[in-house]
């Protein structure tokens, strides 16, 4: 499964239009970004990159953590979500989307220093092969959080529409091309009063990125049938070891 580069180019408008409320509708990315970073043991590392930096609740669960850094890359391809990232002297905030190779000709080959962090974004992956391929020969240690087509499941199957992003197994099989690996999946839940909520939320979140329009005839049916009063959400945790 591919992304479009007319869906690609929409999830940067999306992250870029919602930059300023995206801190209100990241309920669940800032618990799997609080989850994730407590995987990682806390000690100095040389060059930490984070792959999707967003505003920086990565880089806050880190300091949080006292997990210490010389160098840490805030890589993002949205300049409205690394303009809300914290700045500092050690911070070097590059934005580049992970899809193209040319991004990854700035980044060191200094593997054996480098960790590398992606929390919540690498389910945009337009390539998977090509992304993880590249990964794995910028950082020999990484940890990634990664939503699966489960999320929204139910909303999807009323709707009839299939998820934008991949399933376990594909990010399973991709992964393990190129890393030694731990993976743990798990499940969020988030409840609504309306379902016209929760839509906003969708909406809002930054987690829909991609995802099709539903039609005026779809979100109808969908408001109307819908049997949860809450959304489902699954992340792919991955603690993984380079091969390369
Ligand atoms: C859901 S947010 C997660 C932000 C942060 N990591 C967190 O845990 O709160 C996803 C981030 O990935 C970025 N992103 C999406 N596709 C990207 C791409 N192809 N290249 C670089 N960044 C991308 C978005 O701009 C957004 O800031």
């Amino acid at each position: 499964m591919s992304l479009s580069k007319n869906k690609e180019s929409k999830i940067l408008k999306q992250f870029s239009r919602f930059a300023q409320s995206y801190g209100r509708y990241n309920v669940i990315q800032t618990e799997v970004a609080k989850l994730l970073v407590e995987r990682i043991p806390t000690k100095f590392y040389p060059t930490i990159i984070d792959l999707g930096s967003g505003d920086g609740e990565v880089y806050k669960n880190l300091i949080k953590k006292h997990i210490t850094f010389e160098k840490f890359v805030a890589w993002d391809s949205s300049e409205q979500m690394l303009a809300l990232h914290p700045k500092g002297l050690i911070i070097d905030k590059y934005m580049a989307d992970f899809n193209y190779q040319k991004s990854y000709e700035n980044i060191e080959n200094k593997k054996e220093n480098t960790l590398l962090i992606s929390s919540s974004a690498l389910q945009w992956s337009e390539d998977l092969d090509f992304v993880f391929r590249e990964l794995s020969q910028k950082a020999s240690r990484a940890y990634f959080a990664i939503f699966t087509s489960n999320t929204f499941k139910t909303l999807h199957e009323i709707a009839q529409i299939d998820s934008p992003i991949y399933t376990e197994k594909e990010l399973k099989e991709v992964i393990e091309k190129y890393y030694s690996t731990d993976f743990e999946l798990k499940k969020y839940t988030l409840a609504f009063k309306t379902v016209r909520e929760m839509f906003q939320y969708i909406k809002k979140s930054g987690v829909s990125g991609g995802e099709k329009r539903l039609s005026y005839k779809q979100s109808k049916k969908v408001m109307q049938t819908y049997p949860l009063d809450y959304l489902e959400f699954e992340v792919l945790f991955v603690e993984a070891t380079s091969l390369a």
